[in-house]
């Protein structure tokens, strides 16, 4: 052959460029989490992820009315309660903010609920332990779950995001919301959450890490090993079949081939959770001024689509109809 392959032809302009792509992110695709502290007196900033705060009850209104007007409507909650409990839980500090949220905001705002135990147990597990506290009592977890999912369905949620990884979950959520009448709430289950280095300062934030005095010192006993394909893939194939709306992986770059597999299996939209550990990695960098940070997460959202995600959750989606429109220069 007297020629040479060619490739740079369909990468010689931006309109060339455009017109060979085929993945597209929009700040449609976005979701924000959003963290509200019982008893709180005013919010804080996180101390490693710019621009996440740590919600007061009132001040969380005002920031989804300005992140509204930023263009974003997709919301995951995470409440803070400041009472941490055994077994006999309440959940009204969370019912409380769903329903102010939704009181305010009606239909505007699409609200996610992060379903787990973590920010209400003494110990900071997941779940409910047994009394030697050596492991996760499975059963009794998934009733107290599917009891919080109705309360928050009844307070206004649009969608349940169970993320404990106890087995049953989600069929016992669907059950509950049908019984009750709410078939019309969504189910987003964290299905393929893997046991992650990747998540402490979401952790700082939520206070929520495991007590190290513990024998069951992580989460490795119901989180999957990053080792294990299997798992990751017949975790997210079970929920499907549990009634689950929307699968995810969960946290983003070290999954994206369990991201690909799912998507070559299931006809489920896959949701990715860029974590808090992947998201302040690229603060750190940033700050020492050796990546643009609007660029890198547009560089991020357009690998998770690639692999197949349809929705993606990051701290930074407040930012991301600025950002697309301004930094989309590929
Ligand atoms: C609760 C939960 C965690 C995250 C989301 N829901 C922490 C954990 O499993 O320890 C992590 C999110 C993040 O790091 O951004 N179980």
């Amino acid at each position: 052959m007297n020629f040479y392959m060619n490739q740079r032809r369909l990468r010689a302009s931006a309109q060339i460029r455009d017109l060979a792509a085929i993945v597209l992110v929009s700040h449609r695709d976005l979701i924000q989490p959003i963290f509200v502290e019982e008893g709180l007196l005013q919010r804080v900033e996180s101390r490693t992820m710019s621009g996440v705060f740590t919600d007061t009850e009132g001040s969380v209104l005002q920031q989804i009315a300005n992140d509204l007007a930023q263009g974003v409507n997709k919301f995951l909650l995470f409440p803070i309660p400041n009472q941490r409990f055994e077994y006999n839980f309440n959940f009204e500090f969370a019912t409380k903010v769903v329903q102010s949220i939704k009181k305010k905001f009606g239909d505007a705002v699409w609200l996610a609920c992060d379903v787990c135990l973590c920010s209400y147990t003494a110990h900071g597990h997941c779940g409910v332990l047994n009394e030697e506290k050596t492991r996760m009592e499975n059963a009794k977890t998934v009733k107290i779950l599917a009891d919080y999912a109705l309360q928050l369905a009844q307070s206004g949620a649009d969608c349940i995001a169970p993320s404990d990884m106890t087995d049953g979950r989600i069929k016992a959520i669907r059950n509950l919301l049908d019984t009750e009448g709410y078939d019309f709430v969504s189910i987003m289950s964290y299905s393929s959450k893997f046991s992650s280095n990747f998540y402490g300062p979401f952790r700082d934030v939520c206070k929520s890490s495991p007590d190290k005095s513990l024998k069951l010192k992580n989460r490795k006993t119901y989180q999957i090993d990053p080792r294990n394909l299997h798992d990751a893939m017949r975790s997210s194939l079970r929920d499907a079949e549990e009634g689950a709306d929307f699968l995810m992986v969960k946290p983003a770059l070290p999954y994206l081939d369990i991201l690909t597999r799912l998507s070559q299996k299931v006809d489920i939209p896959l949701v990715i959770y860029h974590v808090s550990g992947e998201y302040a990695a690229i603060d750190l960098l940033a700050k020492e001024n050796l990546i643009e940070k609007s660029a890198a997460h547009i560089e991020l959202w357009t690998s998770f689509k690639r692999a197949g995600a349809s929705a993606i959750i990051t701290y930074a989606a407040r930012n991301g109809k600025t950002w697309l429109e301004t930094d989309s220069d590929f």
